[in-house]
């Protein structure tokens, strides 16, 4: 008998305000032509004034509830991945918590920026394998509008912002990749490249919020090459290989760092879960959006594997093989 953190539920929150790319090209020097060419991404939500990321997580976490059949009285975490929290702290986790009308355990943020869902997974996992919790709501909740700078056409039009949510729960399987549920995981990050994407602002630096900076193409180049190699290993690590995936859900960043990936798994589309055109990058909600968008499609069903793939901000990258 082996413990596996199971998905019990999933949902998610996108905020009212929808932004076509034809929108950007009245203060910026684009097309909606380049935009949807070099990143496949056509429209993106943007959360309204005063509307908060631990707002969207809420409604996430709610949507999951329901999808699970349960209330906020049978989990035992929160853990929310996120970038952009309402104040430097406390946590977005503990607002959810109290959002949630939850008045025991434990909530707490995690901060891998685009990777983030990836490092929150398999931080839940672990929770749940050594015992210290049976139920664990795993958020990404983002609101990556506030970092924008407007005038940037390199980096604006690309991010969007949003919640998604997952429900681990603790159940029994059988130690083999026919159980259901987190079945490996893989994280990896390196310092050096820092100066890629980054914020130009922060707490101990300068007092400010600061802008999201990035030389995307560099990204892009990083992304192609670790991204197929982290799904790999993960599902070296879980005894499968490329051919019993039926959905790679990737980090929704660049429709064309999504197809280059699936084609070096030697996977093709139709086994991809993309939302990166409705979406834009939501950082760390980008792939709990995917799996609650890719289970309302009817794309994702019971006993499907998935590979979830992300890389981001650090730079810092990882990919989480699971049963659904
Ligand atoms: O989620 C975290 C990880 N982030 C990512 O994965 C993002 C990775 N990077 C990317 O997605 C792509 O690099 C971008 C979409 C950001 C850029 O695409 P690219 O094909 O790498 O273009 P580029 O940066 O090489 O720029 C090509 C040209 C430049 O003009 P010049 O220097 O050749 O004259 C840019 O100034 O495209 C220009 N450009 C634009 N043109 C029209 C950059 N942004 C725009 C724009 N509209 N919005």
């Amino acid at each position: 008998m082996t413990i596996r953190a199971v998905v019990r539920g999933v949902g998610h929150y996108l905020p009212e305000r929808v932004v076509e790319n034809a929108e950007f090209e009245a203060t910026l020097e684009t097309t909606d032509e380049w935009i949807r060419a070099r990143t496949g991404i056509e429209r993106r939500h943007v959360a309204a004034e005063g509307q908060t990321t631990s707002m969207l997580a809420v409604e996430a976490a709610k949507a999951a509830l329901v999808d699970a059949g349960l209330t906020a009285d049978d989990l035992d975490t929160i853990v929310v991945a996120t970038s952009t929290p309402d104040l430097t702290f406390p946590s977005v986790g503990t607002m959810v918590q109290a959002g949630l009308g939850m008045h025991h355990g434990f909530a707490y943020d995690i901060q891998a920026v685009c990777a983030g869902f990836v490092y929150a997974l398999t931080n839940a996992n672990g929770l749940i394998l050594s015992g210290q919790a049976k139920r664990v709501m795993v958020i990404g909740a983002e609101t990556f509008s506030r970092l924008m700078d407007w005038e940037d056409r390199g980096t604006c039009v690309l991010f969007g912002d949003g919640a998604g949510a997952l429900i681990l729960e603790a159940q029994e399987g059988e130690g083999t990749s026919a159980d259901r549920g987190i079945l490996s995981t893989d994280l990896n990050s390196d310092g050096r490249h820092r100066d890629l994407l980054y914020v130009d602002g922060g707490v101990s630096s300068n007092g400010e919020t600061g802008k999201l900076r990035m030389q995307g193409n560099a990204v892009f180049r990083h992304a192609v090459s670790k991204l197929a190699e982290t799904a790999h290993t993960a599902l070296e690590k879980a005894g499968l290989g490329a051919d019993d995936v039926d959905w790679i859900v990737p980090h929704q960043a660049n429709l064309r760092i999504i197809s280059a990936t699936a084609e070096k798994m030697g996977l093709t589309m139709d086994k991809v879960v993309v939302t990166v055109q409705d979406h834009g990058n939501t950082s760390a909600a980008s792939i709990p959006l995917a799996l609650s968008v890719g289970k309302a499609r009817g794309q994702i069903k019971e006993g499907d594997l998935l590979v979830t793939e992300a890389i981001g901000g650090g730079l810092a990258w990882g990919s989480v093989v699971l049963r659904w």
